[in-house]
């Protein structure tokens, strides 16, 4: 995907980039890749000047997608949801995260591992602060440990290199902001725990697939994954959000953004 730095910049707001952390600025930029792949109108664009205009409230930018001002009510969703269902209903298109498990399925990648692609970023439409451990803890009662923990520790893996398998360090953070990333301490924490555990490869591969997942004229769909999820997904017979699981609150409130309280 081609980013237009002048544009991208603009949709942080005037001001924005000498107080925003590190980590801030790389979050800011995958969202925003994110937000352009699944809807390219939709991320606010405003012409590139000193206009005092783009300082007006703003959500703050770890809103989740489902959250985000929007015209209308959500459609409502089938009594005992599937995961399924939420990606049609939800979280679509959802072409990142479709295109990722896509690369894992075509290169012949452990079915886990495409299960953990299909599902690692769908929490940003939720909540983008902390995306891994957020995304890790949604799926968690429903997934083999490794999925989850994989989908945990991509986040913090994203911005190291791992040249045994061609992950190189992302040029396009230093392309957008002229500067290397310099993670945070628990970022830091995080990946070295990572970077020493068994199960590393599991969270490195989801940040490889992940760079195969920016495509704009790619075509995706959640068909191919239908068996795949209910081989590795324990889907409650009562329905996503209402089986008393640590998470289901989490499910519900996906289910139901338009609930006041
Ligand atoms: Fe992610
Ligand atoms: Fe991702």
């Amino acid at each position: 995907m081609e980013v237009d730095r002048r544009v991208f910049l603009a949709t942080l707001g005037v001001g924005a980039l000498e107080v925003m952390t590190p980590e801030d600025k790389a979050e800011a930029l995958e969202h925003y890749m994110m937000d352009e792949l699944d809807e390219p109108a939709a991320p606010a664009k405003p012409e590139v000047s000193d206009s005092r205009e783009q300082d007006g409230p703003r959500a703050p930018r770890g809103t989740g997608r489902l959250f985000m001002p929007r015209e209308g009510l959500y459609e409502p969703m089938p009594d005992k949801p599937t995961l399924v269902d939420f990606y049609n209903l939800r979280f679509a298109p959802a072409r990142h995260v479709l295109q990722s498990a896509s690369h894992a399925l075509k290169t012949d990648q452990p079915e886990k591992t495409v299960m953990a692609c299909l599902l690692h970023d769908v929490v940003l439409n939720l909540i983008k602060v902390d995306h891994g451990w957020w995304g890790a803890q949604l799926v968690e009662p429903y997934v083999a440990e490794r999925v989850s923990w994989g989908i945990r520790y991509h986040a913090p893996l994203r911005f190291y290199p791992d040249e045994s398998v061609g992950y190189e360090y992302p040029e396009m953070y230093n392309r957008m902001f002229g500067e290397d990333y310099v993670p945070p301490d628990y970022i830091e924490q995080a990946y070295k725990y990572a970077r020493a555990h068994s199960w590393y490869m599991d969270a490195r591969l989801i940040t490889l697939n992940d760079k195969y997942a920016f495509d704009p004229d790619a075509e995706v769909s959640i068909e191919p994954f239908i068996d795949i999820i209910g081989r590795n997904f324990k889907q409650p017979k009562e329905g996503l959000g209402y089986d008393n699981s640590p998470s289901a609150h989490m499910w519900r409130t996906i289910a139901n953004p338009d609930r006041p309280l």
